[in-house]
């Protein structure tokens, strides 16, 4: 969600951190800062907000010798957006870097604190510094206080660290993060979250697999392994492209968007979950005292998200919940009880017509709770409460990634008030906890599905138009792979619920009319196998999505088989993506940039 950058040379290193940075700053912008170790000196600069804040703040900053330095730009996670919290952080003479969440962050500060370790920031990040330090104190020694540093991490981080009495070395490691090293002719050394800060300046690069760590020095590329093996780096050549670079390889930023969110989903989790509770440290538990009924309020995709979230919310929270389209609920003088919890859903928090809803709710002293995927946004700022979802920026203009966020994060709700209100067993809500941890497999895609979906798209570039059917929470997931279908193919796509068909829609079957099913096998099952046989024996033609093989279907396309509709949900969701990506490309699309469509919608 961050992005690091750091570099080992006798170049201009400001610039280069610089515009390493520039290259990342679509994954997180709410600050940034580099930190600069040269002649034996550091030169530290932070800046809230865009990078320009920074790159004004250098000006004068000169580096024109050898130097080793670090970058990194922020998407907070742990902490406000503020100068203090930006990185480098800083130990007594050590800085760092970091992407990514340290989970037992809490446990370490505390042993420092108590061994009179002043912290300055709120960041999980500062503890490694310190931990660094402490380490390197009793051994003298800067790799091994390093190694040691490492093990005793728990959580997911790519981090840099650079410190006083090593001013030659950058030490590094990544576990759950992405990043890569990349070396040239010149001696010259370059780390990045991802490729794009080193083309054209790195001649191969190196990308680390989980678990490795080490340093570098002018001369010297030193990788272990996870089992503290050493181990040679695999370079391989960097793509001369920057565009493509951002895009990893992916055609368009909805595809690499699609295959992130195993990596998101894991994110929104972190820190969240206990054995038998979900953690939210951001909401105070008494925002629910004394609420007897949660309302929804959203657009578009957000929108479903919402809906999916009341299916939850009745099912396991056993409160009362109910959803609005935020354009039709500003105008129509609703009731605004006072037992009500008033929830905005929003990716960007800017939605014009969602922000209004959330002025509504505060006007009539509602208690309101923003799901939002950008900190600091207008709906985080005005809201009393907030979770943010940690999808990252999303780039393409048809959302995924933060739906799938959108969705982990009600789901966890639902299950934090269902423990409120005693609405499930221990072992349900155990049993709800470890799916959860299953979500980031079922999120994986996998080449035969998508090989599969590729192949099959071909057979969808015409017709009268898609009608995606699903029962229970698999309608708001219809709806939303019709939306899909439609904001990036143009062709008519309508997602509804499988047993409505027969009162209208179904006139419309004939082999021209496709039918997206989706058939969990772990919810509702038969009744919506009956549903999609009566569309079948009308011809229409069918694609049928499920782990359960269906003879009626014109094509089918298997998911894996779960042991909960939840996971089928996820994995379903990945299907109905996929299958609108491959169509609009069939169809020669600009599939990030939609015509008519906006990604922010901040107008009414
Ligand atoms: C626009 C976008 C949609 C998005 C909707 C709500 O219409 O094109 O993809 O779902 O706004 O946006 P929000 O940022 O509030 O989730």
């Amino acid at each position: 969600m961050c992005g690091i950058v750091g570099y080992l040379g006798d170049k201009n290193t400001k610039e280069i951190l610089l515009s390493g940075l520039k290259e990342l700053e679509y994954r997180g912008y709410d600050s940034a800062g580099i930190a600069v170790l040269q002649d034996g000196e550091f030169s530290i600069y932070k800046a809230v907000g865009k990078l320009v804040n920074l790159e004004e703040k250098t000006k004068e900053f000169i580096t024109d010798k050898f130097a080793v330095g670090i970058g990194h730009t922020r998407w907070a996670t742990h902490g406000k957006p503020t100068e203090l919290n930006a990185h480098p952080h800083l130990g007594e003479s050590s800085y760092v870097v970091h992407n990514g969440i340290i989970e037992n962050y809490a446990e370490l500060k505390q042993k420092l604190q108590e061994d009179g370790v002043k912290f300055l920031s709120q960041t999980d990040t500062e503890v490694i510094v310190h931990q660094f330090e402490k380490n390197l104190l009793a051994c003298e020694d800067g790799f091994k206080a390093f190694s040691k540093t490492i093990s005793e991490l728990e959580g997911a981080y790519a981090t840099l660290i650079v410190t006083a009495s090593l001013p030659d070395t950058i030490f590094f490691a990544k576990h759950g993060s992405p990043m890569l090293v990349g070396v040239n002719d010149e001696d010259e050394k370059f780390f990045a979250s991802s490729d794009s800060p080193l083309i054209g300046l790195a001649k191969e690069v190196n990308y680390f697999e989980d678990g490795d760590y080490g340093y570098v020095t002018k001369d010297e590329l030193v990788i272990y392994n996870k089992n503290a093996e050493k181990t040679k780096p695999n370079f391989s050549q960097l793509s001369t492209d920057k565009l493509s670079a951002q895009k990893d390889g992916y055609r368009f930023f909805m595809e690499k968007e699609i295959y992130e969110q195993s990596d998101v989903i894991a994110d929104t989790l972190i820190g969240r979950l206990s054995d038998e509770e979900i953690v939210f440290d951001e909401i105070d538990k008494n925002l629910f005292d004394g609420i007897n009924e949660i309302k929804l309020c959203a657009c578009g995709t957000s929108y479903h998200s919402a809906l999916s979230a009341s299916y939850m919310f009745e099912r396991y929270s056993k409160i009362r919940c109910s959803v609005e389209i935020a354009s039709e609920f500003r105008y129509r003088s609703p009731i605004m009880a006072k037992d009500t919890l008033f929830v905005v859903i929003s990716q960007s928090g800017e939605t014009a017509d969602t922000l209004e809803t959330l002025k509504m709710a505060k006007r009539a002293n509602l208690k309101t709770l923003v799901i939002c995927n950008v900190d600091n946004s207008s709906m985080v700022r005005e809201a009393d409460a907030c979770i943010l979802t940690r999808a990252g920026i999303e780039k393409g203009v048809a959302s995924t990634k933060a739906f799938a966020t959108q969705v982990t994060v009600f789901w966890m709700l639902s299950l934090y008030v269902a423990k409120l209100r005693d609405s499930l067993t221990t072992d349900e809500l155990k049993y709800q906890i470890h799916l959860l941890r299953e979500t980031p497999v079922a999120t994986k895609v996998s080449d035969e599905i998508h090989e599969k979906i590729k192949r099959l798209s071909k057979r969808y570039l015409h017709g009268h138009g898609f009608f995606f059917i699903g029962r229970d929470i698999f309608f708001p997931l219809a709806l939303e792979g019709a939306l899909k279908l439609k904001e990036i193919s143009y062709l008519h796509a309508e997602g509804y619920p499988s047993g409505e068909m027969k009162h209208g829609p179904i006139a419309l079957a004939d082999p021209e009319l496709f039918t997206i099913a989706l058939l969990p096998e772990h919810l509702l099952y038969e009744k919506s196998k009956n549903n999609v046989e009566e569309l079948s024996a009308r011809d229409s033609t069918i694609c049928a999505i499920s782990a359960k093989e269906f003879d009626k279907a014109d094509d089918f396309i298997k998911i894996n088989p779960c042991k909960d509709y939840m996971l089928e949900f996820f994995e379903m969701m990945i299907v109905v993506q996929l299958l609108s990506l491959e169509i609009s490309i069939r169809l020669g699309n600009d599939v990030d940039m939609p015509r008519n469509l906006a990604k922010s919608v901040t107008v009414e």
